[in-house]
């Protein structure tokens, strides 16, 4: 398998979002690179970087979700907890002495593509909405502003 190449239809539209699903692609993409120096320590070093970020990816991904109201989101933690099993699985294996890195390079990858193409979409407008009304009630004019401004002035 080569190297993955971000491509324009896996944007969200949530910024930050796409910004930790472009990371969680470069740490595969560092995995890739660091299983052909054959050395075990540091390949295992990456993959649990790997399965830590992406799960505190998900753990980001969820509070956003439930802070916006997004009304599918406990079936969508359902998906992530789903994952998370067979991501740990693959861990248990790599700690036993299996060489699992090509399979959890694969499906990793395939999975979070999917995912991002389904049900990270899904959320996004809602999730946007929410951010950008958030963003309107902070700015200048917003209550925010206007009560700094009689405060600090
Ligand atoms: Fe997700």
């Amino acid at each position: 398998m080569a190297l993955l190449v971000w491509q324009d239809d896996l944007n969200t539209g949530v910024e930050v979002i796409d910004h930790q699903h472009m990371r969680i692609v470069e740490m595969l993409n560092h995995l890739h690179v660091t299983q052909k120096s054959m050395e075990r320590v540091a390949v295992g070093e990456v993959i649990d970087e790997l399965i830590d970020y992406t799960l505190s990816h998900f753990a980001f991904e969820e509070e956003l979700m439930e802070e916006a109201g997004y009304p599918f989101c406990a079936a969508h933690k359902r998906v992530h907890e789903v994952f998370i099993k067979r991501v740990s699985e693959y861990r248990m294996r790599f700690e036993s002495g299996e060489d699992i890195t090509d399979d959890l390079r694969n499906m990793l990858s395939r999975w979070l593509f999917n995912h991002i193409r389904g049900d990270d979409k899904a959320y996004a407008e809602h999730v946007k909405r929410h951010l950008n009304k958030f963003a309107r009630e902070h700015e200048e004019g917003g209550w925010l502003g206007r009560t700094l401004k009689r405060l600090f002035r």
